[in-house]
């Protein structure tokens, strides 16, 4: 019998045919907890996951993958907010659509993103708008060798564009097993992005929000049931103002964003999309057409091919514009994580 027996297909959206040693469900902070134990009796590697949407498989996975199913949403009314206990294992577009038939709105600019709720403080998802941080109260981390959980507030996540403490001090070692979520009673859309302009601040409802954000997020991004990707395969890259004026110089219409703090991030899609690259190639892996962005298993992609596209990607970007693009997707090899740019560099 092969020792590589659980197919992580259904467990990473790029749909790769990778393989893990041992596979686990787990269902309470328990059992994540005895699993990881067990592992660390053995030696044995270990890898967290949730909906596997932002992961890029290099190989198979010498070790126990375990997947976090820890269910559960509770709903408390406060004064002057709705206060929601979520486990780790919810799917959170279905949270989403969860809160607005409830009533309690909030998350309806964060409909569509893949994956589970626990996952989302990770690199405090965000979309249309607003990110993970504007609603979260605090994040519940397991210490995997104790058992014990902690609670972080949101001022103590760290939380930035892409990124937060859980890909810091607390990657290792520490799984979030639930999420707490603050939703303002007094409710304010945010409209500030793409065709959501288009809706009247003062007549615009969630729904309303929802299904528009549905449909931008339709009309551009792959759904991964039917073609196999991970989302936004790199970061914006966040420059110098000097590197952003040299780039407007020479390109007027290249979109930017400035930062609080005087950098200026650019849009990664923009600056693929300039070098023609949408629709190319590499074996069965591709630039999405309608987002040059993802990176998509268009036929049967190995994750050499995948890993050889966002190569020659970062390269044409690098080359013409100075700009080095970084992963936003994981990158997991046999043992673990790997450093994501070193991969591709
Ligand atoms: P996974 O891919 O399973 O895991 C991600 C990382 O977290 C891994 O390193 C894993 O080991 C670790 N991990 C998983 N669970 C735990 C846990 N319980 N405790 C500790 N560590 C854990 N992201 C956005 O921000 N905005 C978007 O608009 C967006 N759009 C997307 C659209 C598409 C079509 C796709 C495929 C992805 C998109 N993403 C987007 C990326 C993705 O949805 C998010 O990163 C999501 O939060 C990942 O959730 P997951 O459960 O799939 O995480
Ligand atoms: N653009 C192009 N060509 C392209 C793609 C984009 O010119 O092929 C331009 C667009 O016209 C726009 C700008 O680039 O002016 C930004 O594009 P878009 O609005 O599509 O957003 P993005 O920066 O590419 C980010 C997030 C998405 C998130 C959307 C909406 C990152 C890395 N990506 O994409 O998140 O859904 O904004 O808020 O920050 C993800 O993280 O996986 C993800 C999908």
């Amino acid at each position: 019998m092969s020792s590589q027996q659980h197919s992580l297909k259904p467990f990473n959206t790029f749909n790769l045919d990778r393989f893990a040693q041992e596979l686990i469900i787990a269902t309470t902070p328990e059992a994540l907890s005895a699993a990881w134990q067990e592992s660390q009796l053995r030696q044995q590697p270990v890898l967290l996951i949730g909906e596997g949407s932002n992961i890029l498989f290099l190989d198979d996975f010498q070790g126990k993958a375990i997947i976090n199913r820890i269910k559960g949403i509770a709903v408390k009314e406060g004064a002057e907010a709705w206060h929601l206990h979520v486990g780790a294992g919810e799917n959170w577009h279905q949270l989403v659509k969860y809160t607005l038939e409830k009533g309690l709105p909030g998350l309806e600019n964060m409909a569509m993103i893949p994956g589970c709720t626990g996952s989302a403080p990770i690199q405090n998802i965000g979309a249309y708008g607003v990110e993970l941080k504007s609603i979260c109260e605090y994040v519940d981390v397991l210490h995997l060798a104790t058992g014990e959980i902690e609670r972080l507030p949101t001022e103590a996540c760290q939380f930035g564009y892409r990124d937060s403490i859980f890909k810091h001090k607390y990657q290792y070692g520490y799984a979030i097993v639930a999420v707490g979520l603050i939703l303002n009673k007094k409710w304010q859309p945010v409209l500030s992005y793409g065709d959501l302009g288009k809706l009247s601040p003062q007549t615009a409802t969630p729904q309303q929000i929802f299904d528009t954000v549905c449909q931008m997020r339709s009309s551009k991004l792959p759904d991964p049931a039917k073609t196999g990707n991970a989302g936004s395969f790199f970061k914006n890259p966040v420059v110098s103002v000097e590197q952003a004026n040299a780039i407007m110089a020479a390109w007027p219409d290249a979109p930017r964003y400035p930062q609080a703090d005087g950098s200026v991030k650019l849009a990664a899609g923009w600056l693929i999309d300039r070098c023609d690259l949408k629709g190319f190639a590499i074996g069965g892996a591709a630039v999405h057409q309608q987002q040059a962005l993802v990176l998509i298993n268009q036929h049967q992609a190995t994750s050499g091919d995948i890993v050889a596209l966002a190569h020659e990607v970062r390269q044409r970007v690098g080359q013409k514009f100075n700009v080095w693009l970084e992963p936003e997707v994981r990158f997991i090899g046999a043992q673990g994580e790997q450093d994501a740019v070193g991969v591709i560099a």
